[in-house]
Parts: structure tokens; sequence; C-alpha cells
């Protein structure tokens, strides 16, 4: 069977970070794809060639099935190249992957490293913190409504509020917050010439790799010696887990010790200020809407589900085929490198009636913005936590709210959302 190859403009679209930025250009081409060839190839003069997986239930399908499609093989974010190659000779193994976190891992690693932090982000636990989180969410609130009746909710309060909570779960004291909120833009938006450490588009896989390991490095100083302070001083906090933790008997070793900070680090609010941000966004275009969460009685779960389905921060996560499978009416070969596009997922037409309107009351949202299977999101329990609080902190102090510019997308193809959100707002 030959595999379907993708139109050109589909291929580069899902390849292309400005094409994130523009999403409403990305939604068309991802919903022909969806209706016409769900799983084909994507092939880029830059890229390895790789299956564009568009829908639901064989992104669902794929993420059930570990053992056949692998997280450790390939880049686990679509990378180019040249890219790779370097990524490769850049690392020890020649494995590729930079940072070696729980998303690199396959088994039986993966679950050993999971079960270290696992039960921290379980709601059981998670009412440990419930209380110091609503005071997070007090204080954002507080500097919001200083600022007057107006200011970029992505830039000034959704950017902020995320780090500060899981900041403070990890262990990083508040001065830290600004140099780690750079760090991550910069290893995860590092496309975007806004956000980058040049701020300089980044023009080719060498400039890409250098800028990474610059980063890379700054994380390893940084969280290299909190592991030594709390070795000497543990504390109730994830730092105190992480530097303590043994596998086997045996302490971690840095690489999978620094990877570990680092996913915890940074997974934790880039997302979640994305999805956060794009829930005010939805607020701010419709009144009736704001109104009625305004009500401090209405449950939040509802719009909290959308905004992460509507959002999807994080765009897409990349497979690799540790064997032939046949998937979606397909089949796939060893070592095919496959991309998750949840952008597409949480737009099917056979998952979510009128995918494309923001919907609170959707009776039951499989929005898969948190992945599915082995991998799941370690967070999502935290995020729809520290939404909820910020919403039921936030909407009943402000009486009016409404876009005050045009708000504009991060230009990159791992995490997007919202980098920019003018508001105007009255206080209650
Ligand atoms: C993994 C999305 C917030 C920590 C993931 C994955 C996705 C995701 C798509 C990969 C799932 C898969 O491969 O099946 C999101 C979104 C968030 C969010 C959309 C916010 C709206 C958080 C938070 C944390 C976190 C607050 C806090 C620590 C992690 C970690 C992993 C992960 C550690 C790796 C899990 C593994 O590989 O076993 N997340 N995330 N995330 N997330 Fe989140």
């Amino acid at each position: 069977m030959t595999k379907p190859i993708l139109p050109q403009e589909v291929a580069s679209a899902v390849v292309d970070p400005v094409a994130y930025g523009q999403w409403e250009t990305l939604h068309e081409q991802l919903s022909w794809a969806r209706a016409n060839a769900p799983l084909a190839v994507a092939e880029n003069h830059d890229h390895d060639p790789f299956w564009l997986v568009t829908r639901h239930a064989d992104i669902m399908a794929i993420s059930r099935d570990p053992q056949r499609f692998a997280n450790g093989i390939r880049p686990t974010v679509l990378t180019n190249r040249d890219g790779e190659a370097l990524a490769r000779a850049a690392t020890p193994n020649n494995d590729g992957h930079l940072i070696r976190s729980l998303v690199q891992m396959d088994a039986p690693d993966h679950m050993k490293y999971r079960l270290l932090t696992q039960s921290w982000f379980m709601p059981k636990n998670l009412k440990i913190v419930e209380e110091r989180i609503r005071q997070i969410a007090r204080e954002t609130v507080d500097q919001m409504l200083a600022q007057g009746g107006a200011c970029d909710f992505a830039r000034d309060v959704a950017a902020h509020y995320p780090l500060r909570v899981i900041m403070d779960i990890l262990g990083v004291p508040p001065e830290d917050e600004s140099r780690m909120l750079m760090l991550t833009q910069q290893l995860f938006g590092p496309t975007d010439p806004e956000l980058n450490r040049s701020r300089e588009a980044i023009t080719s896989a060498e400039q890409a790799i250098a800028m990474l390991n610059y980063v890379i490095a700054d994380f390893e100083n940084y969280f290299g010696a909190l592991t030594a302070e709390r070795r000497a001083n543990p504390r109730e906090d994830i730092a105190t887990v992480i530097a303590s933790a043994t596998i086997n008997g045996e302490q971690i070793p840095d690489r999978e010790m620094s990877g570990y900070y680092m996913i915890v680090a940074t997974a934790g609010h880039d997302t979640t200020s994305a999805s956060t941000a794009g829930a005010i966004m939805e607020l701010a275009k419709n009144p009736a809407l704001f109104e009625r969460f305004r009500d401090a009685a209405t449950d939040k779960a509802g719009l909290i589900e959308e905004a992460i389905r509507w959002t999807t921060p994080v765009q897409h996560f990349m497979r690799s085929a540790k064997e032939d499978v046949a998937i979606g009416g397909q089949k796939i070969r060893e070592g095919d490198w496959l991309m998750l596009n949840y952008v597409s997922a949480n737009r099917d037409e056979d998952v979510f009636g009128d995918p494309f309107a923001f919907n609170p009351d959707r009776e039951k949202n499989q929005q898969i913005a948190f992945g599915f299977g082995a991998h799941v999101c370690l967070g999502q329990h935290l995020a729809r936590m520290e939404m909820r609080i910020l919403m039921e902190e936030l909407l009943p102090r402000v009486k009016s709210l409404a876009l005050a510019g045009e708000p504009a997308r991060v230009e990159s193809v791992f995490v997007g959302g919202l980098k920019r959100l003018p508001i105007r707002f009255e206080a209650a």
C-alpha cells in the first residue's frame, strides 16, 4: 500500500511557527486533513517525513499504546533534520534528547520516574496547597486591579500566576521567578522573534541548538545548586522530593535529575497561562457569558474544560513506531515518526458538536489537550485547579470586561497561546 502524501500547503503549515501564530489559516488546513487525509505523510524540505495524525480517535489509539509508539527513539517535539543530527551529536549515546525528562522516557524508566512525584499532583494532595494557591490568586487579582482599568492580560497577569504557583510548589523563591519565566519562554518558544534570547529570528539549526544548550545550562546551574541545598536542608516541596529521590536504591543521575526539574518547572506554567488567557479572551468577547461566570454560584468546571480545549496550549507531541502497525486504515512502518496534532483533535467534528464554537456547556467535554495514556499530563489536576481558583477570585471583582486591542499568538509549533491580550475592565 502506498502512503498518502499531504498537499504541500498542509505539510508546510503544520511545521510553520508563523501558521501557529495565525491560527485561523492553520485550522483550515487541519480541517481539510481531518476530512480528506486524517493520517497522511507530511513531506517538507527541512524535516524528515512524518505522519500527521489529525483525528481524535487516532491520537487516542496511538497514545494508549506506548509499547508500539515510543517517546525515546526520535525527538518528542518536531525538530528539523539538521537540528536532530546536531542534537544527536551533542548528546550521550547519540539519543538526540538535549533534556531527558519523563517526556523522553519509555518503559521501564518512565513509570519509575513518574511515580516519584505523581502523588504530589493528585487531587487529594493538591487540596493541601489549595489555600496557598488561592492566596497567590488573590495577590494576582490585586495587582491586576491596581493597574487601573486596562492591562495586557497575557503579559501582565496570565504569564505570572501559574509561574508563581508552580515555583511555590517546586520550592523556587519569588526572586528567581523572572529568570525561570525567561528561560521557559526561550525553551518553548525560541522560534518567536519576540521571545528568544537574541530577539532575532532563529534562522539555522546550529543557532537553535546553541541557544537551547545555553538555556539548558542555565537551568542546570540553577537546579544543581537547589539540589545541594535541599539535600542539606530538606523541606516540604517538590525540590526536596526530586533531590532525595532514589531509583533501584540509587540517587538519580544528574541528567535525569535536571530533566525532572526542568519538566516540572517549564511544563507547568506557559501552558496554564495560555489556557487562562484563552478563557479571559472568550469572556471579554461575550458579555453574557462573562455575567454568568461572574456569579460566585456558577460552577466554573465547564468554562475551564472548554478553555483548555479551545486553546490547546500544547499543540503537538511526536511519537515513533517501534514496529509495523496498522492504524486508521494506514500501515505505519517501524521507525516512522508521527505528529499527534492536538490542535486538530480538539476540533474534531466526530467528537465535538460545533467544534469551532466556544461552548462551556458541552455535556461531556472529551478535550485531549492533556494527551492520553502513560504520558498523560502529570499536572492536569493542578492546571484545572489553578484556573478555577483564579476565575473564582477574579471574576466577581470585575464588573465589566472587554477587548482593548488585537490579541496576538505566540509563533511556535509546540507550546502556543496568546502572547498579547489587551483588555479593559472596571473593578466591581
Ligand atoms: C505532559 C499538556 C499543565 C506537567 C503533558 C502532555 C501534554 C500536556 C499534552 C503530554 C501528554 C502525552 O504525551 O500524552 C498540558 C496542558 C497544560 C499542562 C495543556 C495546562 C493547561 C501542566 C502543569 C504541570 C504539567 C501545571 C505541572 C507540573 C507535565 C509533565 C508531563 C506533562 C511533568 C510529562 C508526563 C509524562 O511524560 O509522563 N502535558 N500540561 N503540565 N505535563 Fe502538562
